[in-house]
């Protein structure tokens, strides 16, 4: 999959785009806010042997701008995670990994409320970025996991260095996750 392609000129405070019933992938998320990356996490303690994998995500910076005010996300909040595989081979590179050039996924959680109704939140998984998705549909386990763990408004602000402290200090993290973070036993290795 390719990066979709940057349309100079489209509006930045607009980061919502549709085509009918389906979202369009932002073509600029990649000159949006970075909100971190993370290797090889997975929901599961399985692992893909040899395969390698990075997951980085990005927001729209009107929503980072409100977010420093509150500590948690206003409307029309769109959250891009991309997944690009890890490599070690390439260049002078002798150990470690680097991003590949190839996108292997492209997902999108977005928030808007009049759009979506109740909390305003859906999600979207683009197979090519030049393709517009379709609203994943409510019973998928992405809403159920999300709003079980993510620590603010259903989003995975744990994981994310720069907001999680905001979030502590505006008073924003959920009950549900303040409850996974007493239950976690204190680490045995
Ligand atoms: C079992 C739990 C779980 C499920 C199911 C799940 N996710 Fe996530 N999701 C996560 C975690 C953990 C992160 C944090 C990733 C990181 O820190 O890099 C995340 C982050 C995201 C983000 C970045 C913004 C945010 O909300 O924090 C998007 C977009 C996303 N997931 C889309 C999806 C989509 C689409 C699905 C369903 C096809 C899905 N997720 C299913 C756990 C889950």
């Amino acid at each position: 999959m390719r990066t979709p392609a940057s349309t100079p000129g489209e509006a930045a405070s607009a980061p919502l785009a549709y085509d009918g019933d389906k979202l369009r992938a932002p073509p600029d998320y990649r000159e949006w806010i970075y909100v971190t990356t993370g290797i090889d996490m997975s929901y599961s303690r399985v692992n893909l042997p040899g395969h390698h994998m990075f997951d980085s995500v990005f927001v729209n910076p009107a929503a980072w701008q409100a977010f420093k005010r509150t500590g948690t996300w206003p409307d029309k909040t769109v959250m891009v995670l991309e997944v690009r595989g890890a490599n070690t081979k390439g260049s002078i590179n002798k150990r470690g990994y680097f991003q590949d050039a190839e996108l292997m996924g492209l997902e999108v959680h977005a928030k808007d409320v009049a759009r979506f109704g109740g909390d305003g939140w859906a999600f979207f998984a683009f197979e090519d970025a030049d393709k517009p998705a379709t609203m994943i549909s409510r019973d998928n386990d992405c809403y159920s996991c999300h709003k079980a763990h993510g620590a603010v408004d259903s989003t995975f602000v744990q994981f994310y260095p720069t907001m999680l402290t905001l979030a502590k200090a505006k008073g924003t993290l959920s009950a549900s996750y303040l409850q996974d973070v007493a239950q976690e036993k204190p680490a045995a290795q």
